[in-house]
């Protein structure tokens, strides 16, 4: 069992559709261990997606992050990181699978609905960006 992040995004909460999304979640065998409803700072959304800041979408993205509140999440599963990307389905909705989060849910590139770590490393560092280990209870 590994873990990975998962953030359900300002679209989805504005639209009540968490519930939902869980549920795709949980009918994949990814495990919920920790979950809160926070609103995220600008500084919280700069540092989270410090990666893509030299990016034309960033500020965009850091506007859009902090609209609304966001759910934060910590998956438990076997291959976590890997298997919650296909339960998303591609970044942009246009190219996502069938039957995925963001095929079913997602607005447009950005209003995606959901983030999930891209790799072991950085789920370890996205989980430790917001949550203490005594918060989750697996
Ligand atoms: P996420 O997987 O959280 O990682 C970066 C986010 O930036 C992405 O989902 C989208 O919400 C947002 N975004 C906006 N425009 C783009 C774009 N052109 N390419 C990738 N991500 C984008």
């Amino acid at each position: 069992m590994n873990r990975t992040f998962s953030i359900i995004k300002p679209d989805a909460t504005k639209r009540n559709i968490t519930g939902s999304i869980n549920q795709l979640i949980e009918k994949n065998d990814l495990r919920i261990i920790a979950q809160k409803r926070i609103k995220m700072s600008i500084e919280q959304a700069q540092q989270f997606y410090s990666v893509h800041n030299d990016k034309p979408f960033f500020g965009d993205l850091v506007d859009y992050m902090t609209s609304e509140p966001v759910i934060v999440q910590v998956l438990s599963g076997e291959d976590a990181v890997k298997k919650y990307r296909k339960v998303m389905g591609a970044t942009n909705p246009d190219n996502a699978e069938e039957g995925t989060i963001r095929k079913l849910f997602a607005l447009n590139i950005q209003e995606n609905s959901v983030h999930g770590s891209d790799s072991d490393e950085n789920a370890k560092s996205e989980i430790q960006f917001f949550f203490n280990e005594n918060e989750i209870v697996g």
